[in-house]
C-alpha cells in the first residue's frame, strides 16, 4: 500500500489554507445552507467517524452531511471497539482501510494525532480533522467564518472581533484566529485570564485587552470559548462564579458592544459560566446558526475531498 503523504488531500488545519480555497469552500457551504441541492457525490463511498473524544455537534453533523451526499457512514464507539483492548490508532485505521473505508473524520485528544495518522494513511484515503487536542478544528473554523459572513456580509475586514475565554486550551480559538486573519480581519482583540492566554505566536496580530468591560467596547462580534476543564491542570480556574463575574457575558456587558453585535460560541456552552441564558438564547446569539451551518460546511468539505473530479471546488 502506498503511504506517501499529501497534506492537500486531507483537511487538517486552516493554517496555510489560501484565501481563495477558503472562499470557495465557504461559497459552496453557503449554497447548501440556503437549501441548495446536495448531489449524491459520495454514492457508494464509505466514511467512518473515528472519534476518540466525545462530541455531539461535529460527529452527528458529519454523519448527516455524509448521508446526504449518499455515503455509507460508519460510526465508531471507542468503548465498544478493539481500541479498548489496546489496538493502536494506526492499526484501527488500517483495519478500516482494508474494509474499503475511504474517508475518515477523526477527533483525537492529542495534538497532531490526526496529522500523524494522515502521514501513514493509504494513497486513496482522506482524513478530515474533527478536532485534535488544542491544535485545530478546521470545520469549526469554516462554519464560524460562514456564520459571520451570513450575519455581517462577505467583507469581514472592517469588523472588530473579540475572542473571550480559554484561548490557551482551545483548538477553536487557534483555528478561528487563522480563519479571521486569512479573510483579512485586522481588529482582533483577545480577553482572558492571564493563566488562560496561549503562547504568544497564537496571538500574532491580536491585541490582548485584560478587562472584559474594556475589551468589548464597540466590537461587532463576540466569540466566546468554552472553559476546557478536561484539558486544564487542576486548579487553573479556581472558581466558576469568579470566572463568570470577570469574563462571563451578560446583557449589561453586551450593551457595551456595537449596536447589532453578534455573539458566537462553538458549544457545548457552560451556561452561567461563559454566558448567561439571557444572552445565549437572546436575539444577538448565533449559537444555533453555527450548529446549522456545521452541516452545510461538512457537506462542502466531504464533497470537495471525496466527491471525485466532478466535485466543483475540490480541495485536493
Ligand atoms: N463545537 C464542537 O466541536 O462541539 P462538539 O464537541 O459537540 O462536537
Amino acid at each position: 500500500m502506498n503511504r506517501s503523504f499529501d497534506a492537500d488531500r486531507h483537511l487538517l488545519d486552516l493554517a496555510g489554507m489560501s484565501r481563495e480555497r477558503m472562499e470557495l469552500l465557504l461559497g459552496r457551504a453557503d449554497h447548501f445552507a440556503r437549501g441548495g441541492a446536495v448531489p449524491r457525490a459520495l454514492d457508494g463511498v464509505a466514511v467512518c467517524n473515528l472519534f476518540f473524544e466525545p462530541s455531539t455537534r461535529t460527529r452527528l453533523s458529519f454523519q448527516l452531511a455524509a448521508q446526504r451526499l449518499g455515503a455509507h457512514v460508519l460510526g465508531f464507539d471507542v468503548s465498544s471497539s478493539s481500541a479498548s483492548k489496546g489496538e493502536t490508532d494506526l492499526d484501527t485505521l488500517r483495519t478500516l482501510e482494508a474494509m474499503g473505508v475511504r474517508g475518515f473524520v477523526v477527533r483525537h485528544r492529542e495534538d497532531g494525532a490526526v496529522r500523524a495518522l494522515a502521514g501513514r494513511a493509504g494513497a486513496d484515503t482522506v482524513l478530515v480533522n474533527a478536532g485534535d487536542g488544542r491544535s485545530a478544528h478546521p470545520t469549526q473554523g469554516l462554519l464560524d467564518m460562514l456564520t459571520l459572513r451570513q450575519a455581517k456580509g462577505p467583507d469581514l475586514a472592517r469588523l472588530k472581533v473579540l475572542v473571550v475565554g480559554d484561548v490557551r486550551h482551545s483548538r477553536v480559538a487557534r483555528t478561528d484566529l487563522d480563519g479571521l486573519r486569512t479573510l483579512g480581519v485586522e481588529d482582533i482583540r483577545v480577553c482572558a485570564p492571564a493563566e488562560l492566554l496561549p503562547e504568544p505566536e497564537v496571538l500574532a496580530g491580536c491585541e490582548v485587552v485584560p478587562g472584559l468591560d474594556d475589551a468589548i467596547r464597540g466590537v461587532d462580534v463576540v466569540m466566546l470559548l468554552r472553559l476546557q476543564r478536561e484539558r486544564m491542570v487542576e486548579g487553573l480556574v479556581r472558581s466558576l462564579d469568579g470566572y463568570h463575574r470577570e469574563y462571563g457575558l451578560d446583557a449589561r456587558r453586551l450593551a457595551l458592544a456595537a449596536p447589532g453585535a453578534v455573539v458566537m460560541h462553538p458549544g457545548p456552552v457552560n451556561r452561567g459560566v461563559e454566558v448567561t441564558d439571557e444572552v445565549a438564547d437572546g436575539p444577538h446569539s448565533l449559537i444555533l446558526r453555527q450548529v446549522a451551518n456545521g452541516v452545510a460546511v461538512r457537506i462542502a468539505v466531504l464533497e470537495a475531498l471525496l466527491g471525485g473530479p466532478q466535485a466543483p471546488h475540490g480541495v485536493a
